[in-house]
C-alpha cells in the first residue's frame, strides 16, 4: 500500500477502505508518513468529505492508536457527556452528582483548559484541598462506592489525534466536519463511556456559529456513536450568549453549588436537567426523558444532589464546607459593577468576547504554561431580553488588579442595548438521536 495512492483516491473523490485508513492513521502515528502527504490527505478530506462509514473507521482507528480505558470493573452503563465548548459552561460540574444521585455512574476523566476559563479539573481545584491524582483503583472504587469520581488525564489516549489535530490547526483543515466529528468521538471512546451525550453549541460563542452546521456536526457524531457501538445522542443548544451568570473558576463552582440548591439560573438549570435527563435513559435508570426529569428534580429539591457533590468533594479531599459557605472560596479583591450607559434592552452579549474578557482578568490560560486565577471573573446580572436602566448594573467585575480599564471597554463593545422587544434566543434548539 502506499500513500500516494490513497492521495489519489480521496482527491479524486473514492470511498478509501478501513484498511486504507489504517494504513496512513498507523504510519503517521508511528511518523512512518510524513506532515506533507497527511497535509494533503487532510486537505483532499477537507474538500470531498468522508462517508459515514470512513468517518466510523476514522474514529475507531484512531481510539486503537493508543491506550483505551477499561471501566468494566464499574457496574452499569457508564455515560459520559461532552460538549463541543461555550463560556461560562458548568454543567459539568452540575451533572456529575446530579446525575450520579439518581444512580447513574459517572467516570469522568477530565481535563485543564485552555481558553476563557479553566477547565473542569481547574473549577474543582478551587475547592481546597480537591486533587484529581488518583490511581486508576481507587478510580474505580470511587465510582462503585460513591457512584462519581474525577480523574485527570493520564495515559497516552488517542495519540492519533493529537498528531493530527496539530496539523489541521497549521494546514486550515480544522472545520471539517468528518474530521471534528472523528476527534471528538475518538477521545470519549478511548476513555471508556458506554454512552454518551452530546451538547453541540451553536451561535456566536460556539466552535459552529450556523444552526446548519451544528445540526451537521451533531449528526456526524452521533452516527460515528451508533457505527462503533455506543449509543449517542446530542442536543443542539445555545451559545449565543454565556450559559448562567458566572464566568471564572470559583464563580462557577459558587453558580454549580447554588444550582445544586435548586436556586441556580434557569438556563444552566434547564440545560443541566435536558441533558442529565438523556443520561439517565441511556444508562437505563428510566424509560423516558419524563421519568428522568421527575426523578431528577426530585433530588434537587430534597437536597440529595447537593449531598452527593458534598461526598463526591469529600472522597478526593476537598474541605465539603465549602458547600455551605461558598464564601470561603478563592475572592478577588476587587469587585467592580458595569453600569449600563443607556436604558433600553440587552440585545446581544457576544459570548466568546466576554470570555475573552475573562481571559484578561486571568480566568483562562492563553497557554498551556500560563498560570490561572481561580478567584477572577465576570457575573453577569442581565441577559439577552432583560430591560435595564441607566446606570444599572450589567455585571460585576471581580478582578484581582485595579487596571481593567480595557477590560472593561471590551465588554462594553460586547453588549449591546437596544429599544424595542427584543426576545431571548431559544437554550435549545432540536435533539439529534
Ligand atoms: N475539538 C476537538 O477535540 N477536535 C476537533 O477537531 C475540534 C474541536
Ligand atoms: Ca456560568
Amino acid at each position: 500500500m502506499r500513500m500516494y495512492d490513497i492521495i489519489e483516491k480521496k482527491r479524486d473523490g473514492q470511498e478509501l477502505t478501513e484498511t486504507e485508513i489504517q494504513f496512513f492513521i498507523n504510519g503517521y502515528t508511528k511518523d512512518e508518513i510524513p506532515d506533507y502527504q497527511v497535509s494533503a490527505l487532510l486537505m483532499a478530506i477537507y474538500f470531498n468529505d468522508m462517508t459515514d462509514g470512513e468517518r466510523a473507521s476514522l474514529t475507531k482507528v484512531m481510539v486503537e492508536s493508543g491506550d483505551q480505558i477499561d471501566l468494566a470493573q464499574i457496574e452499569g452503563v457508564k455515560v459520559d457527556k461532552h460538549s463541543t465548548g461555550g463560556v461560562g459552561d458548568t454543567t459539568t460540574l452540575i451533572l456529575a452528582p446530579l446525575v450520579a444521585s439518581v444512580g447513574v455512574p459517572i467516570a469522568k476523566m477530565s481535563g485543564r483548559g485552555l481558553g476563557h476559563t479553566g477547565g473542569t479539573i481547574d473549577k474543582l481545584e478551587s475547592i481546597p484541598g480537591f486533587h484529581v491524582e488518583i490511581t486508576n483503583d481507587e478510580f474505580i472504587e470511587l465510582v462503585n462506592k460513591n457512584k462519581v469520581a474525577v480523574i485527570g488525564q493520564s495515559g497516552n489516549l488517542t495519540p492519533a489525534d493529537k498528531k493530527l489535530y496539530s496539523l489541521r490547526d497549521v494546514t486550515a483543515t480544522v472545520n471539517s466536519i468528518p474530521l471534528i466529528a472523528s476527534s471528538i468521538m475518538s477521545k470519549k471512546i478511548a476513555a471508556g463511556a458506554d454512552a454518551i451525550v452530546l451538547d453541540v453549541k451553536t451561535g456566536s460563542g460556539a466552535f459552529m456559529k450556523e444552526l446548519e452546521d451544528s445540526e451537521k456536526l451533531a449528526s456526524a457524531m452521533v452516527s460515528i456513536g451508533q457505527q462503533v457501538g455506543r449509543n449517542t445522542i446530542a442536543i443542539i443548544s445555545d451559545m449565543n450568549q454565556p450559559l448562567g451568570f458566572a464566568i471564572g473558576n470559583a464563580l462557577e463552582v459558587k453558580e454549580a453549588i447554588a444550582t445544586l440548591q435548586g436556586n441556580g439560573p434557569k438556563d444552566l438549570t434547564e440545560l443541566c436537567l435536558v441533558l442529565a435527563s438523556h443520561m439517565v435513559v441511556l444508562a437505563n435508570q428510566a424509560t423516558s426523558t419524563e421519568e428522568a426529569r421527575k426523578k431528577l428534580e426530585e433530588n434537587l429539591k430534597n437536597g440529595k444532589a447537593l449531598e452527593q457533590f458534598k461526598l463526591f468533594l469529600g472522597s478526593q479531599g476537598g474541605d465539603t464546607s465549602v458547600v455551605d459557605q461558598p464564601d470561603t472560596l478563592p475572592q478577588a479583591s476587587y469587585q467592580v459593577e458595569l453600569p449600563a450607559k443607556v436604558s433600553g434592552t440587552v440585545s446581544k452579549i457576544v459570548a466568546d468576547e466576554i470570555g475573552t474578557a475573562a481571559m484578561m482578568l486571568g480566568a483562562g490560560r492563553a497557554t498551556k504554561e500560563s498560570e490561572i486565577d481561580l478567584a477572577v471573573g465576570i457575573v453577569l446580572h442581565k441577559k439577552i431580553g432583560d430591560d435595564v436602566k441607566q446606570g444599572e448594573a450589567l455585571l460585576t467585575i471581580h478582578a484581582n488588579s485595579e487596571a481593567i480599564d480595557d477590560v472593561k471597554e471590551l465588554l462594553y463593545q460586547n453588549i449591546e442595548i437596544s429599544t424595542g422587544k427584543i426576545e431571548a434566543p431559544p437554550l435549545i434548539y432540536g435533539t439529534i438521536t
